[in-house]
C-alpha cells in the first residue's frame, strides 16, 4: 500500500536537514537558531517563562527589518532578486535585495517625518503589492507595531481593528486588481477613518489609478516615500519589543489582536523557512500564495523569507485571472522551486482538471507545502502527482496566527510523508494530545506543552482573555483549539477545530461574529451559524435565521442578508446559504444546539434530540426546509 512516501533520495542527499529527532537541550537548540539573526545585544538569558508569560532571548538587542533587508546588502547579496512581482493584469517589477534597502528606508524616513514613535500602531491595509512588504518592514524598522488587515475586510472590521490597537496612521492604495478589474479600497479607508479620530494621516499608494476622494490628512506615498531620503539610522530594539498585532477571530463576536514580538518570532520564522521548506537561498525561486494579510503571509512571505536572503514570486491576483492556468504559467515563467499553497487552492484545481497544469512546464518544482486546514488525502494526492510530478515531497505544516510560524511539519528530507497528517512537532517545538483530565491520550485535544520562540506574547489590551482562551484548559500547556489524534507510530493528525470557529478556504471565522452581524440586520430576530463541511473550501457557512414578525418577506431578502454579513464583516464571511426557519433548537439551558444545525446544513438525518427543549422544533426545521433541499 502506497501510505507513506520516503524522502526522495536526491532530495535527502542535499537537504538542509535530515533528521527531524528532538535535540536534547531545547533551549540550547533555540540559541543556536537565533544565531541565524544579528543582534546588536546578545542576549543574556533564553527564556523566562512565567506561565502563561514567556519572554524569549532577554536582554538581546535587533532590528528586524535590518535582518530581512541590510545585512543580505551588507553581505554583498544586494543585487539578488528579493521580489519577483507579478501584477494581475500581467505587469511586473523585479526588487532586489538593494531596491527594498532603499524602498524601506525611505518609508521608514516618512513614518518618521509623520510623527510615527516606536511602540505606536500603523494599520496598513494594502492589495498584494511590494508596496505592503515594504510598510510592514518600515514599520518594524522604527519599532512601530503593524497591523494588517486583509484588504477583503470591510470599512466595519477596520474601524474596529484600528480602535482596538489605536493606530495613529493607515496606509493604504487607490484599489487593487481582482479579477481583471480596478477594486477600490480607499473608500473603506474613508469610511473606518471618519469613526476613527486617532488616525493622523492616511498614506496612499496610487495602484490603479482610479478617482479617490482626498481629504487634508490624506498623503500620496510617491510624493512622499517616492522623494525621501535614502539615509536612515535604524536602532536596535528590544528581544520583547512588539513587531506586529494581527486579528484573529476567537469563538466570541470581538476578534482578537494576537500580539507578536520581535526576537523569537524572526528566530522562529526564519529556522522553520529554512528547515520545512529547505530552502537553498541561492538557487530556489519560493513562492508562497498567501496574501499578507494573514499570518502565512507574515511568517512565509515577509519575514521568514525575507530573513534567510530568498528570492520569492509575489501575485497580486487570484488564480484564475485572466484564465486558470495562471498559477502554473507563474510557476514556469519564474522556474518557482517551491511552491506553498492551501488545500481550497488544491481541490479548485483538482475541480479545473489536471490537463490545465499539464499544459505548463512545472519541472522546476522540487517541494510543494500545504497550510491552512487539514489536506484531504486526495487532494494531497493530486498535488502531488499533478502539481509535483511524483518527485516533490509534500510538507503540511500546522500552526496558527498565535504560534507565529510552522511547529508540527513533516521534514522534506528526513520524514516519510502521509498524506493528510501534519505528523511530527519540528526540532525544538512539544506537542501532545490530551483527553479532558489532561492526560496523553490518543484522540482528543491538541497541545502545546513547551513555550517556543515565536509563541503569541498576548491578545491586545486583554491578558485575561489571553489567560482564559489558551491556557485555563490545560495549566502550562498551550490549548490550540484544534482536535487531534496520534496514529501508532507516534504521528498527529488534525481534525479541525473543537471551539465555535469556522474554516472557511483557510480562513477563520467566528459562527459569533457571523451571528452578531445577522442580528443587527433590522430584519432579524435571532441567527445561528454553523460551518457545514464543502467539499472546495473546507467549510461553508450555514446560517439558520428567525425574522422578526414585522419582516417583509421577499425574494431578495436572503441576498441582503448576505449582503449585509459582507459589509459588516467582508466578503469572505458572505454565507453560502441562509436558510429562513420559525425555530431554532436549544437546549433547556438556552444554548443552540449547532450538532443538529449541521446535521441539517450537511443533509443527514439529525442526531439525538433528547437534551433539546422542545424536540419537535427540528421536524419544524426540516418541514420548513423540505422544498429548498
Ligand atoms: C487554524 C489556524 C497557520 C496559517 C493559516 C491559518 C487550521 C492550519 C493546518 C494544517 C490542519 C490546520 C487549524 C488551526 N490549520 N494549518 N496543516 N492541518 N489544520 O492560520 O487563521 O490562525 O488558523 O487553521 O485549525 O487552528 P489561522
Amino acid at each position: 500500500m502506497d501510505n507513506s512516501y520516503p524522502p526522495p533520495a536526491d532530495f535527502a542527499a542535499r537537504a538542509n536537514l535530515t533528521s527531524d529527532a528532538q535535540p536534547a537541550d531545547r533551549l540550547a537548540f533555540w540559541a543556536t537558531q537565533a544565531a541565524r539573526l544579528d543582534w546588536e545585544r546578545p542576549w543574556d538569558e533564553v527564556l523566562r517563562w512565567e506561565p502563561p508569560n514567556a519572554e524569549w532571548f532577554t536582554g538581546g538587542t535587533l532590528n528586524a527589518a535590518v535582518n530581512c533587508v541590510d545585512r543580505h546588502v551588507a553581505a554583498g547579496l544586494g543585487d539578488r532578486v528579493a521580489i519577483h512581482w507579478e501584477g494581475e493584469p500581467g505587469d511586473t517589477r523585479t526588487i532586489t535585495y538593494a531596491d527594498l534597502h532603499d524602498e524601506v528606508r525611505r518609508a521608514a524616513n516618512v513614518l518618521t517625518e509623520l510623527g510615527v514613535h516606536a511602540g505606536e500602531r500603523v494599520a496598513i491595509y494594502l492589495p498584494m503589492i511590494p508596496e505592503a512588504v515594504v510598510a510592514m518592514l518600515a514599520c518594524a524598522r522604527i519599532g512601530a507595531p503593524h497591523t494588517v488587515v486583509f484588504g477583503g475586510f470591510s470599512a466595519e472590521s477596520l474601524a474596529a481593528r484600528i480602535t482596538d490597537c489605536d493606530a495613529r496612521l493607515v496606509i493604504t492604495a487607490d484599489g487593487g486588481f481582482r479579477r481583471g478589474a480596478a477594486s477600490a479600497l480607499k473608500p473603506q479607508v474613508d469610511a473606518a477613518v471618519a469613526r476613527c479620530p486617532g488616525v493622523l494621516n492616511v498614506l496612499v499608494v496610487q495602484r490603479t489609478g482610479q478617482d479617490v476622494e482626498w481629504t487634508e490628512r490624506d498623503l500620496w506615498w510617491h510624493e512622499t516615500v517616492g522623494t525621501a531620503s535614502t539615509a536612515h539610522y535604524a536602532r536596535a530594539f528590544d528581544a520583547e519589543h512588539p513587531l506586529f498585532v494581527l486579528y484573529t477571530s476567537g469563538t466570541t463576536a470581538k476578534p482578537k489582536g494576537i500580539l507578536h514580538t520581535t526576537g523569537g518570532y524572526l528566530t522562529q520564522a526564519a529556522y522553520t523557512h529554512h528547515a520545512v521548506f529547505d530552502l537553498k537561498p541561492e538557487t530556489d525561486v519560493y513562492w508562497c500564495t498567501a496574501d499578507v494579510g494573514w499570518v502565512t503571509g507574515h511568517s512565509y512571505l515577509v519575514y521568514g523569507p525575507l530573513a534567510n536572503g530568498a528570492t520569492q514570486v509575489m501575485y497580486e491576483g487570484t488564480p484564475d485571472s485572466p484564465h486558470r492556468g495562471r498559477f502554473w504559467e507563474l510557476v514556469a515563467k519564474y522556474g518557482v522551486t517551491i511552491l506553498y499553497t492551501a488545500p481550497t487552492a488544491i481541490r479548485t484545481f483538482m475541480k479545473w482538471g489536471e490537463e490545465l497544469p499539464a499544459g505548463y512546464d512545472l519541472s522546476s518544482l522540487r517541494l510543494l507545502g500545504s497550510v491552512g486546514e487539514p489536506i484531504n488525502p486526495e487532494a494531497w494526492r493530486w498535488y502531488h502527482e499533478h502539481i509535483g510530478g511524483g518527485r516533490c515531497p509534500i510538507v503540511d505544516t500546522w500552526w496558527q496566527t498565535e504560534t507565529g510560524a510552522i511547529m508540527i511539519s513533516p521534514l522534506p528530507g528526513a520524514t516519510a510523508t502521509k498524506p493528510g497528517a501534519a505528523q511530527r512537532p519540528l526540532p525544538g517545538v512539544s506537542a501532545d494530545v490530551f483527553d479532558e483530565a489532561g492526560q496523553p491520550t490518543e484522540v482528543g485535544h491538541l497541545v502545546l506543552t513547551e513555550p517556543w520562540p515565536s509563541m503569541l506574547r498576548g491578545i491586545w489590551g486583554d491578558p485575561e482573555r489571553y489567560r482564559d482562551t489558551y491556557w485555563a484548559t490545560y495549566p502550562e500547556n498551550y490549548f490550540a483549539g484544534d482536535g487531534a489524534r496520534r496514529d501508532a507510530d507516534g504521528d498527529i493528525w488534525l481534525l479541525g477545530r473543537v471551539d465555535d470557529v469556522m474554516n472557511v478556504s483557510g480562513h477563520r471565522i467566528s459562527t459569533t461574529e457571523v451571528e452578531s452581524a445577522l442580528v443587527n440586520h433590522p430584519a432579524v430576530a435571532e441567527a445561528a451559524v454553523v460551518g457545514a463541511s464543502d467539499a472546495t473550501t473546507g467549510q461553508g457557512i450555514v446560517a439558520f435565521v428567525i425574522l422578526r414578525e414585522s419582516a417583509e418577506l421577499g425574494e431578495e431578502l436572503v441576498g441582503r442578508l448576505r449582503g449585509h454579513v459582507a459589509e459588516q464583516i467582508g466578503a469572505i464571511a458572505k454565507p453560502r446559504q441562509i436558510l429562513l426557519v420559525p425555530e431554532l433548537p436549544k437546549t433547556r439551558s438556552g444554548k443552540i444546539m449547532r450538532r443538529l444545525l449541521r446535521d441539517v446544513a450537511e443533509r443527514r438525518p439529525f442526531g439525538d434530540v433528547t437534551t433539546l427543549a422542545d424536540s419537535s422544533v427540528m421536524d419544524l426545521i426540516v418541514e420548513g426546509l423540505a422544498p429548498a433541499a
